[in-house]
């Protein structure tokens, strides 16, 4: 509430909430699996994998995040260079042999642990073809380390082929990153109907948690026109919290960390605090 009275509003246009800090786990797992999605590139997917991991750590949260775009951007993130590596989610998911508990690293941040890929895995959408329940070979693989993690995020490729359904018959959750750009929202249609398809066909259990508005810029009409319309769209899908645009994104990138350990104090590090705080008032993560 303002001085005369009046609830102050947020980006959305609904009222601010505040949402409390989550309560300490007193045990560990089984995950809940959340999907980032947005078949386009540059949506703030990867960057939104990095912050709300980073932010559910911070909360006493065990998160394992896996890199599932050959791009290696993910694993980029947390400094690794995925040109050296031997072993990556695509031999976890096409070589029975390799342990899943061997491919996974952890990160110098306390509670991240990360499955890297690399530019292999783009091998993987033709040779899954072939497959026996080609739809679930990821699934399988993050079943045997669920029960070590309390949420686990799997940052998606830019398209909507077999890998992205891979992550999502594997999901409990998904959430979507719609950057406040008019071409945002053309796609859209799309995603959703591609989502209701694998919770029909492969995955019932799974949900569409939340929509994020990303690298929303409150000086310009333009971005608060498309909010209305995501919210339009949306309604109460979409996150009370919204990621504003600010170059400490990029930032923080090119010193492969966190937002929330490059520059702890900045409001784009709160907001994905906030994002965490809100996931799991919402029930999509513990
Ligand atoms: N809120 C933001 N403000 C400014 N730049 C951002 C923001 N979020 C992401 N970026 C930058 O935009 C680019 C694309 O983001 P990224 O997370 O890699 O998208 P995607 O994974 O969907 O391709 C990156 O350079 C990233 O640093
Ligand atoms: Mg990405």
């Amino acid at each position: 509430m303002t001085e005369s009275g009046e609830q102050q509003l947020g980006p959305t246009g609904r009222p601010l909430r505040i949402y409390p800090d989550p309560a300490p786990l007193q045990s560990h797992g089984p995950a809940r699996i959340i999907s980032m999605v947005n078949q386009k590139g540059g949506v703030g997917k990867t960057t939104s994998t990095i912050n709300l991991g980073a932010a559910l750590a911070e909360a006493g949260r065990k998160v394992l995040l896996v890199d599932f775009d050959p791009q290696g951007a993910l694993s980029a993130g947390f400094g690794i260079n995925p040109h050296e590596l031997d072993l990556t989610v695509y031999n976890v998911m096409m070589d029975r042999k390799v342990d899943i508990r061997d491919v996974i690293q952890t990160t110098e941040f306390e509670n991240i642990d990360l499955l890297p890929a690399n530019i292999d895995l783009s091998a993987a959408e033709v040779q899954l073809v072939n497959e026996v329940a080609r739809e679930q070979v990821l699934s399988s693989a993050l079943r045997k380390v669920a029960a070590d993690y309390d949420v686990i995020l799997i940052d998606c490729q830019p398209s909507l082929g077999l890998l992205t359904v891979n992550a999502l018959t594997a999901s409990d959750g998904v959430i979507i990153p719609l950057i406040c750009e008019f071409f945002a929202l053309r796609a859209v249609a799309l995603l959703v109907d591609s989502i209701d398809k694998v919770q029909d066909r492969l995955n019932p259990r799974l949900q569409i948690d939340g929509v994020v508005a990303t690298m929303f810029d409150s000086r310009t009409l333009h971005s608060k026109e498309v909010l209305a319309r995501i919210m339009d769209a949306f309604g109460d899908k979409v996150f009370d919290t919204v990621i504003k645009r600010t170059i400490k994104f990029p930032d923080a990138t090119v010193s492969a960390e966190p937002i929330l350990t490059y520059a702890t104090n900045h409001p784009g590090a709160d907001a994905y605090r906030q994002l965490a705080r809100e996931l799991i008032a919402r029930g999509g993560a513990r």
